[in-house]
C-alpha cells in the first residue's frame, strides 16, 4: 500500500480514499459527516418544513433513501477511519439530532470509546420559522478514543489556560460561521455547512499536537485543513465534489502556519519537571529573609534558608504556610505568594519558570 502524502486533499468517496491509507496512520480524526437532512425527500427542509438556506435539491450529498442506507455508509466510513487510526488516536464526529445518535451507536457498536460528547451552542443560531419546534441552537460533538485502553491526547492544561484558568467545559458557546470567514461564490454561500475555524481551532488544539497527521474524510471547504496548517499539524482530506476540493485546495494554499514554533508549545503541568522552592535559593532567585506577599497584602511571610516560610509564630511550606493562614486543607502556594522584583510584584511561580530554564528543563 502506497501511502498518499500528507498536506493534500484526496478526491473521491472517502471510504474507497481512506483504503489508500496504512493502517495505523493518523493521529487525529475529525469528521462532518453528511446529516441525513433530506431523508425521503426530495428538497431540503428544516424540520419545520422550511427549505435550508444555501442548500438546494441539487446538494445530493446530504441525500439518503432510508435509516439502513445511512446505518450501512456510517458503519463503512468508521469502520475504515477506525482502521486508519493510531491505537492512541482520538475521533471527532459532528452531527445534529438527525443523525448524531445513529452514529453514536455505530461508533460503540465498532469499539470506539466515548470520552466527551461537546454541545457546540450556536451564540447566533438560525431561527425555528414556523414555531412548531424549538429552535435547534446546537450540534453534538462526540469526542471518542479509538479503544477503551487508548493512551489519547488530551492538552487539559492548554486547554484550561486557554479558558482563563478554569477547567474546558463540554458546552461550548460559538457563533456559526459568518462573515468574511463564510466563502462566497457569486455572492452565494460556496457551501452550505462551512464549520467555523473556531470550532476546528479548539478540537485541533484540545486533542493533538503539533506535527501530528489530522484527518478528515468530509472536507467540504477544508476548514480542518485550514486550522490544522495553522497549527502546524499535518492534514489529509477526503471530498467527493470537484468544487469543494477546488476550493478547500485555494483556502489552505492562502492560509498561513504560524511561524514560530516555540508559539505552540502547550506544556502540560504533569508533563513538566518538578522544581522544589529550595530550588529558587539555589538559583538566588529568592534570598534567605526576602518577603512574600499574598495578591492583596493581606498574609505576609520570611524565607527562611531552608525554603520554608514563617509568618508571626507559624512557619510551614510554602504550600502549607499559606493553607494553615487561610485556614484551609491545602493551598497551592506556587500561585499565592509573590515576591517584589523591581518594586513590582511577582508570582513565585513564574520565579520557577525561570528556574526551569536555567536549569535547561
Ligand atoms: C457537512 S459537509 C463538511 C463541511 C466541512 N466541515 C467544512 O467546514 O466545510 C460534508 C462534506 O462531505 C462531502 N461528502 C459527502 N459524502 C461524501 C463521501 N462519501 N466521501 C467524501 N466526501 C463526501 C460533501 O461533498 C460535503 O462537502
Amino acid at each position: 500500500m502506497v501511502q498518499p502524502r500528507r498536506d493534500m486533499v484526496l478526491q473521491g468517496d472517502c471510504v474507497e480514499m481512506m483504503r489508500q491509507l496504512d493502517d495505523a496512520s493518523v493521529d487525529m480524526i475529525f469528521a462532518d459527516p453528511p446529516y441525513n437532512l433530506q431523508l425521503g425527500q426530495s428538497v431540503l427542509m428544516r424540520p419545520d418544513h422550511s427549505a435550508v438556506d444555501g442548500i438546494d435539491s441539487g446538494d445530493t450529498w446530504d441525500q439518503f433513501g432510508s435509516f439502513e442506507a445511512y446505518d450501512h455508509f456510517t458503519t463503512a466510513w468508521l469502520a475504515e477511519a477506525r482502521r486508519v487510526l493510531k491505537p492512541d488516536g482520538t475521533i471527532w464526529v459532528i452531527g445534529s439530532y438527525h443523525n448524531i445518535f445513529r452514529v453514536g451507536t455505530v461508533m460503540q457498536n465498532l469499539g470506539f470509546w466515548t470520552l466527551n460528547d461537546v454541545i457546540w451552542l450556536k451564540s447566533n443560531p438560525m431561527p425555528n420559522f414556523r414555531g412548531r419546534r424549538m429552535t435547534n441552537a446546537h450540534e453534538t460533538l462526540i469526542w471518542a478514543s479509538r479503544d477503551r485502553k487508548s493512551r489519547y491526547t488530551f492538552n487539559y492544561q492548554a486547554m484550561k489556560t486557554f479558558n482563563d484558568d478554569r477547567q474546558l467545559r463540554s458546552d461550548w458557546w460559538l457563533p456559526i460561521c459568518s462573515g468574511n470567514e463564510r466563502l462566497k461564490h457569486d455572492g452565494e454561500k460556496a457551501h452550505p455547512t462551512q464549520k467555523p475555524e473556531a470550532l476546528l481551532q479548539r478540537v485541533i488544539l484540545a486533542s493533538t499536537r503539533p506535527g501530528d497527521v489530522v484527518l478528515d474524510p468530509f472536507f467540504g471547504t477544508g476548514t480542518t485543513g485550514v486550522v490544522a496548517k495553522r497549527l502546524r499539524r499535518h492534514w489529509i482530506g477526503v471530498e467527493a465534489d470537484s468544487d469543494y476540493v477546488n476550493l478547500a485546495e485555494a483556502r489552505i494554499k492562502s492560509t498561513r502556519a504560524i511561524g514560530d514554533p516555540d508559539l505552540l508549545e502547550t506544556p502540560e503541568r504533569r508533563d513538566e519537571v518538578k522544581i522544589p522552592f529550595g530550588a529558587l535559593l539555589e538559583q538566588g532567585l529568592i534570598q534567605p529573609g526576602d518577603e512574600l506577599i499574598s495578591e492583596k497584602g493581606d498574609y505576609r511571610a520570611k524565607v527562611r534558608v531552608d525554603g520554608s516560610l514563617k509568618a508571626g509564630q507559624v512557619s510551614g511550606s510554602i504550600h502549607s504556610l499559606a493553607a494553615q493562614l487561610l485556614g484551609r486543607q491545602s493551598c497551592n502556594g506556587w500561585t499565592f505568594w509573590y515576591t517584589k522584583k523591581n518594586r513590582k510584584a511577582v508570582l513565585i511561580d513564574a520565579l520557577r519558570q525561570e528556574a526551569r530554564t536555567r536549569l535547561g528543563l
